[in-house]
């Protein structure tokens, strides 16, 4: 039976607006939330939806000669389609013109009422028509209102209050003992500076009917209607009462484990939706979790720029794995972020193409050569001893840190799992399959059980970020049962006995994404321009880069080295270089041949033959030499084939 529950919300959305970047980020972030839980066993509710009520959608609606229903009709579809092209995984959807939602908004009304907790009053105020909110004079930023900068009104008029006053110090201290209640720390701070050094007023939570016809009616004055933040908050209650699913072993899906917000609704939850619960006797959720905001190409994203991302568009570019991917490794979740394709690329390059797709790429290819795809454990195989295996199974152990989780830490987690695929890259250069598959077979054997237990150790956590490509990148490794998999790996090597598995060449999981070439081609032109003049105007000892150009720098593998005779200095080695060829270096008092054999180096490869005590060297070997008289050959810290240029 599944033990835990977990329930995890999105703000409702306005149906006024098309989707975006940002309504996509939530959703996104509660997805990786909810598909990890699921993979861990828990019973899941994942609810998102749209908040239909209030002056914003009437507005729209009017605009459109639509009803404000009609008009939310129309406009939910774009969310649910949305949802679907971004591998929103199941989940249940609320919309605040239910019925069911209806009805609960009014009867927690009237409880608050009965119990004394909403009081009708007459009111002046200042009013922002278009935030729909009221203001007290000293919110106001040069007379206007504070959150959009448009002009306000006063107001006098009677109105329901929820007597919110009441719970600020109750409200202080639930979160001051609660330090998980409000996250990230800093917007916890801001919170409890705001309630530590102001009086928290009474909440406005009608509208008189007459400004306002499109709300939810007050069950005690049919004059009014709800206040639509009101409304929309109880939306995280009510869904649990008709939309979760049913669950024999759990009373009920309330309390939230956590909300996720924008930072710029932080107040109503932290605030408004905490006092409301309070107020009436229910439990708090267990965390709000405010998330930043993202600029685009250093600019504040808005429809007047023109500049607005469009989710759906960026998936179809560059596939939705790599955009979720992108929206959780480039920034911290809970600081600002700036969005560019060119940021985009980049990751999908270097961390999937590069990293990620190399590494699965390579050890498929080996295991289909020289096991025809057959991975087991090897004979005797052990993890304990084994510097390699250490590395995986304690980043993987971080990849599942539950602080981690708890506290929404995915750029970290991220960090973790890419611990393990950057020590198998450097795991492959390091042992060298390929030669030892010719010389010990038998430690082939333990180094590709090595590699496919590192690979079998992302699948499971980078699975929420990716679920696509990790389903095809489990499907290569042999593991077409996921859940049974996911049980045996979980935080350890553990290996199921007797088991084998059959890998496969698939297709490339991320294809490098090839920057126009003409456009490259251009900058670099301009860029050699550039240096070209510079180098002119300050000094004529250097050289231009067509100069350099003319070098042609290779990656050469040593295949074998030996000492010249009577030579403390020099070494004579067999290297290939696309070609094999000898060459001979002065490195002989800082090397042995023996711990040359192997490296993959870097030689000039077109330089005249010359010789050195009697013996040919068709080419030379770059090395350093520091202060200190110590030699350093160039190696690569990332592996590529022999006979690659260096540019
Ligand atoms: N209807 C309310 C929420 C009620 S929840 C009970 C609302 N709706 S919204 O459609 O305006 O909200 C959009 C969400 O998108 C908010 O969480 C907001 O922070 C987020 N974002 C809007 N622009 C954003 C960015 N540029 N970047 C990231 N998120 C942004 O508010």
């Amino acid at each position: 039976m599944k033990e835990q529950k977990f329930y995890v919300t999105t703000p409702i959305y306005y149906v006024n607006d098309i989707p975006h970047i940002g309504h996509a980020y939530t959703t996104i972030a509660a997805d990786i939330l909810a598909r990890y839980n699921r993979s861990m066993g828990h019973e899941v509710f994942f609810l998102t939806g749209t908040d239909e009520h209030g002056q914003k959608v009437e507005k729209a609606a009017a605009e459109k000669n639509r009803t404000p229903k009609e008009h939310a009709d129309l406009m939910v579809g774009n969310f649910r389609q949305l949802w679907g092209k971004l591998n929103i995984s199941e989940h249940s959807f609320i919309r605040t013109t239910d019925k069911e939602h209806i009805k609960i908004v009014q009867d927690l009304m009237q409880r608050l009422k009965e119990s004394g907790k909403i009081v009708k009053r007459s009111y002046e105020g200042v009013y922002c028509t278009p935030c729909e909110r009221f203001w007290t004079e000293k919110d106001l930023v040069e007379g206007n209102c504070p959150d959009c900068g448009r002009p306000v009104e006063t107001i006098v008029e009677e109105n329901y209050f929820f007597l919110m006053s009441k719970y600020q110090q109750k409200l202080i201290d639930y979160i001051n003992s609660n330090p998980d209640y409000i996250l990230p720390e800093s917007r916890r701070n801001e919170v409890l500076g705001f309630l530590n050094n102001n009086e928290l007023g009474d909440l406005c939570i009608s509208r008189p009917k007459q400004r306002l016809s499109w709300g939810i009616p007050l069950p005690f004055d049919e004059n009014y209607v709800t206040y639509v933040w009101f409304d929309a908050l109880v939306n995280y209650y009510s869904a649990t009462q008709y939309l979760a699913p049913a669950v024999s072993s759990l009373d009920s899906w309330w309390p939230a484990s956590h909300h996720l917000i924008g930072k710029d609704i932080l107040t109503t939850h932290a605030v408004y939706w905490s006092t409301m619960l309070m107020a009436l006797d229910m439990p708090l959720p267990k965390n709000i979790f405010a998330h930043g905001w993202w600029t685009v190409e250093g600019k504040k994203m808005s429809k007047s720029v023109g500049n607005v991302v469009d989710p759906a568009a960026m998936a179809v570019k560059y596939g939705v794995d790599a955009f979720r991917y992108f929206l959780f490794r480039e920034v911290t979740f809970g600081l600002d972020g700036d969005f560019s394709e060119d940021a985009l690329v980049r990751r999908i390059n270097t961390d999937l193409a590069n990293d990620l797709g190399n590494l699965l790429s390579r050890f498929v290819t080996m295991a289909e050569k020289y096991f025809s795809g057959v991975i087991e454990m090897p004979v005797g195989y052990s993890s304990a001893n084994n510097e390699f295996a250490s590395v995986c199974i304690e980043a993987e152990a971080k990849a599942h840190n539950q602080d981690c989780w708890r506290r929404l830490q995915f750029n970290q987690i991220l960090d973790s799992i890419w611990d393990i695929i950057r020590a198998a890259n450097n795991y492959i250069a390091h042992t060298e399959p390929w030669k030892i598959a010719k010389t010990d077979p038998d430690r082939l054997k333990h180094v590709m059980f090595d590699l496919w237990c590192a690979l079998r150790s992302v699948v499971l956590p980078l699975s929420p970020f990716m679920p696509v490509a990790v389903e095809k990148m489990w499907q290569q490794l042999g593991l077409k049962d996921m859940s049974a998999e996911a049980y045996a790996s979980k935080g350890t090597h553990a290996w199921m006995p007797g088991y084998t598995v059959k890998v496969f060449k698939g297709e490339a999981l991320f294809p490098r994404i090839e920057t126009d070439k003409k456009d490259a081609a251009a900058k670099t032109a301009e860029k050699n321009k550039e240096t070209k003049k510079m180098t002119e105007e300050i000094k004529d000892d250097l050289i231009g880069i067509e100069d350099f150009s003319k070098v042609q720098l290779k990656i050469a593998k040593v295949i074998s080295a030996e000492r010249v005779e009577k030579s403390d200095k020099l070494i004579r080695m067999t290297v290939d270089a696309g070609g094999e060829r000898q060459i001979v270096a002065g490195i002989g008092k800082a090397y042995t041949p023996e711990e040359l054999v192997g490296k993959k180096i870097v030689i000039v490869a077109n330089l005249k033959p010359a010789k050195l005590m009697g013996v040919e060297s068709q080419g030379m070997l770059l090395a350093a030499t520091g202060s200190d008289g110590i030699i350093s050959v160039l190696s690569l810290d990332r592996d590529v084939e022999e006979g690659s240029r260096v540019k």
